[in-house]
């Protein structure tokens, strides 16, 4: 990692390329009809132009009337060869060492959650709706009285610091500049952060308290350093044993001090380890923390409809729907298929969201018609600021949500706020769907 990661080269090379072949496509040298003559799928043709007139006219007039082309800022060619957040992920295993990769890569167990998280997204399908005007695509959302760019959150978590020197300030500052909202971070950092005014919108995270005096300290500091909510979260009572990093001999304290090099191993996770973190947390955090903050309560890691409605009734703000990445219990479900009887228990009273296993825009449609309000990813991020820095999170946002735009232009929903759930349906079987990325020829 080094400075050089950090610059976007706007007007590079691959640009003027791009704009060439812009021209180009509407010279009359040429083609854009294919064999038989019919238009090329996405070539430019005439406004309204159907059929065979792909050849006539320049660049500016074949738009006709239809909105510009939404492209995403460019980056380096390094980064811009990655073209999805699969592919974040073995640039990612370039640029770590095995144990970092592994520690950022593993669920539990057989890490079939971790599987089943993926897997989850082939029991759904999106309805797409035709006829409909989609000529504005809009992915803003509101959440809390506000409204956001895009219902893209960076989830919370260990691991920018050993996957990259300064990542959490990194991961920050690519937050602010993609609008994503960050959950967790170095509070004393993001404070100093909101005064140079650099900071993004941050949630403060803890994983629970274990005493009362704790927790309201911790509510204070988040009000104090700018949050603008507490998120915790409530499934990690333990830390279990991780088959990826017991083989690594991983030490968790590299988590602070990113020496994941070293060859003095000092054994963190073992095999069939129960590593206590906070075993005590009950409902009392909430009777503890929530008449000593006006911050929304975030609580993350709900799976079943019982613990929504308790959470509610204890008070919570907004309930996010999540396994951890499949990083605790081995053997829960995809956090997808969790994602409709907590909706329906929570029948709209708080909002809900989602993560787990979220690669593609259609996985975020999906999600969003299910009733999530936004969903949050996990490794992609940390996969791309351990390939490129800073640029590297901007660039996975950027992506997810270009995608997201595209799922929501192609299956007419054209907007965030008109995804509802006439927008998918159950699978009446789940295909074997679940491929790491799309294939390639080459
Ligand atoms: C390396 C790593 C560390 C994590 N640490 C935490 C954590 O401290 N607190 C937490 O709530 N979630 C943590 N998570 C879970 C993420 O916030 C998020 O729920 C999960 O990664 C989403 O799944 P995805 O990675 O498939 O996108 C961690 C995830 C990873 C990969």
């Amino acid at each position: 990692m080094n400075d050089a990661h950090r610059t976007p080269i706007r007007a590079s090379r691959r640009r003027a390329i791009r704009n060439l072949a812009a021209l180009m496509a509407g010279s009359p040298l040429v083609s854009l009809v294919d064999a038989n003559g019919d238009p090329v799928e996405g070539a430019q043709t005439p406004a309204g132009g159907q059929g065979g007139g792909g050849r006539q006219g320049g660049a500016a007039s074949q738009r006709g009337d239809r909105p510009p082309v939404i492209s995403l800022p460019v980056y380096r060619d390094e980064i811009m060869k990655v073209i999805n957040l699969h592919e974040f992920e073995d640039a990612a295993k370039q640029a770590l060492s095995v144990a970092a990769y592994d520690y950022v890569a593993a669920g539990a167990g057989d890490e079939l959650t971790l599987k089943a998280n993926r897997e989850a997204f082939s029991h759904y399908w999106v309805r797409r709706k035709i006829m409909v005007d989609v000529s504005k695509v809009d992915t803003s959302f509101e959440l809390f009285g506000k409204t956001y760019d895009h219902p893209i959150l960076l989830g919370p978590g260990g691991g920018k610091n050993i996957v990259a020197v300064d990542g959490e300030r990194l991961s920050a500052l690519a937050a602010a500049k993609s609008k994503a909202i960050m959950v967790g971070g170095q509070m004393p950092m993001l404070a100093e952060m909101g005064k140079a005014g650099t900071a993004p919108a941050w949630w403060s995270a803890t994983l629970g308290e274990a005493t009362q005096q704790q927790a309201v300290d911790f509510a204070k500091r988040s009000e104090d350093s700018g949050a603008s909510a507490i998120c915790i979260t409530v499934d990690y009572p333990y830390t279990s044993a991780r088959d990826r990093p017991s083989r690594d001999l991983w030490d968790p304290e590299w988590a602070r001090t990113r020496v994941y090099g070293t060859p003095e191993f000092r054994v963190g996770f073992q095999a069939g380890m129960l590593d206590p973190y906070t075993p005590n947390l009950t409902w009392d955090w909430m009777k503890w923390v929530r008449p000593q903050t006006k911050l929304p309560i975030v609580m993350k890691g709900i799976l079943t409809a019982e613990d929504a409605k308790l959470a509610v009734e204890n008070g919570v703000s907004a309930i996010i729907v999540s396994n951890h990445g499949a990083r605790t219990l081995d053997g829960m479900g995809g956090t997808l298929d969790a994602l409709p009887e907590v909706i329906e228990a929570v029948n709209g009273r708080v909002p809900v969201l989602v993560d787990g296993g979220i690669r593609r825009g259609g996985d975020v449609i999906k999600a969003l018609a299910l009733g999530a309000k936004a969903i949050l990813i996990g490794r992609p991020f940390l996969w791309g600021l351990a390939a490129f820095g800073e640029d590297g999170v901007q660039r996975v946002v950027e992506l997810l949500q270009g995608e997201l735009r595209i799922a929501l232009g192609l299956s007419g929903a054209g907007t965030v706020k008109n995804v509802d759930r006439s927008f998918i349906r159950a699978a009446w079987k789940p295909y074997k769907v679940t491929a790491a990325s799309a294939p390639s020829s080459r």
